[in-house]
């Protein structure tokens, strides 16, 4: 098949086109600038902005099956409106592009707890980019993630970062982490056996019309995963947990200092579990237990 992918340079691009080409298909990865890393050998580079209609257009032309993988990180604040413009809108573009273009197979990518109502705008424009997808008369799936780990991941590097704050670690004594979300649950998923499932999407047409969830092994607070990841550079952590208000009141004063990367949705998404209502990675023949967990990726012992 001849496909595009979105967003194809970014963490869970890469390795989807890898995990593509390895499949023989032909891959194309689209993104608005050209990635430092070179791709995957055989991916071809398109360049381009989902927020403009024609870019979309061309690069769609010819392809079977597109992939939207698109992203514009729900962990850091976004100016007003971007999350709107690049998820919706963005959607928006490729959903009418792939329709002129009679495009077989279109998957979205989008995220747990993405809901028009929901309580952050990246959750919103991902619920409404859903809304589009599934109004239309693509042969479409959706996948819903929880948050996804390996070698390039944000989120891992985001937490400690959070959690190691390079200003206070050196003032507590005995070591203490204080951390608002603390109680926060998760279903980490790590990015090969996710890439595994996206690609078998499009090979099958079972999987048309359906909305996925998709997370690892374990459920787990983010104090666990502060933990461990503190574990894994054999250090020992005691955890604070904060209350959320608290770190809500400086989140929403950060939300109007130009530059300060962190707002108010950060604040709102501490509230948030991430995790499946039911874990579907079932419904294509995964047992949930086998897959990698993050506590064995941290600890060296990747499959
Ligand atoms: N990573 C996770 O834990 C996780 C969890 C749940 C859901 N998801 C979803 O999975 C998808 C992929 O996430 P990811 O972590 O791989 O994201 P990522 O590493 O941040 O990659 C984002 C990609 O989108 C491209 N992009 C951003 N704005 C664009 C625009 N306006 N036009 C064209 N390309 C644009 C980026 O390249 P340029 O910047 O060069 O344009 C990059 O290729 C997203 O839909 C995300 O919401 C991710």
């Amino acid at each position: 098949m001849q496909i595009l992918i979105t967003g194809g340079t970014g963490f869970i691009g890469r390795n989807l086109c890898k995990e593509l080409v390895e499949r023989d298909h032909t891959v194309t990865a689209m993104a608005r600038s050209k990635p430092t890393e070179s791709l995957p050998a055989g991916v071809e580079l398109v360049t381009g902005d989902v927020r403009e209609p024609t870019d979309v257009e061309d690069a769609i032309e010819g392809q079977d099956a597109v992939y939207n993988l698109v992203a514009l990180s729900p962990l850091f604040k976004a100016p007003r409106g971007a999350h709107d413009a690049v998820h919706r809108q963005g959607t928006q573009h490729l959903i009418e592009a792939a329709t002129q273009a009679g495009v077989d197979r279109f998957v979205q990518m989008s995220a747990l707890g993405a809901d028009p109502n929901g309580t952050t705008e990246y959750l919103r424009a991902k619920g409404e980019a859903e809304a589009i997808v599934k109004a239309s008369d693509l042969d479409w799936t959706i996948v819903r993630p929880s948050v996804v780990f390996g070698d390039g991941a944000e989120f891992v590097d985001f937490t400690k970062w959070v959690s190691f704050p390079p200003m206070l670690s050196g003032l507590w004594w005995p070591y203490i982490t204080p951390l608002p979300g603390a109680r926060a649950r998760f279903e980490p998923i790590w990015s090969e056996d996710l890439v595994g499932l996206l690609a078998e999407i499009i090979e099958s047409a079972e999987h048309n019309e359906q909305t996925y969830e998709f997370g690892g092994p374990e459920t787990m607070t983010l104090a666990d995963i502060v933990r461990l990841i503190h574990q894994a550079e054999h250090k020992s952590a005691r955890i604070l947990p904060i209350p959320t208000v608290l770190a809500k009141i400086p989140l929403a004063i950060g939300q109007h200092i130009p530059g300060f990367p962190l707002g108010s949705d950060q604040g709102r998404s501490l509230d948030i579990d991430n995790v499946t209502t039911s874990n579907d990675v079932d419904r294509f023949g995964r047992d949930p237990a086998e897959l990698e967990s993050l506590r064995a990726y941290l600890g060296g012992n990747k499959r």
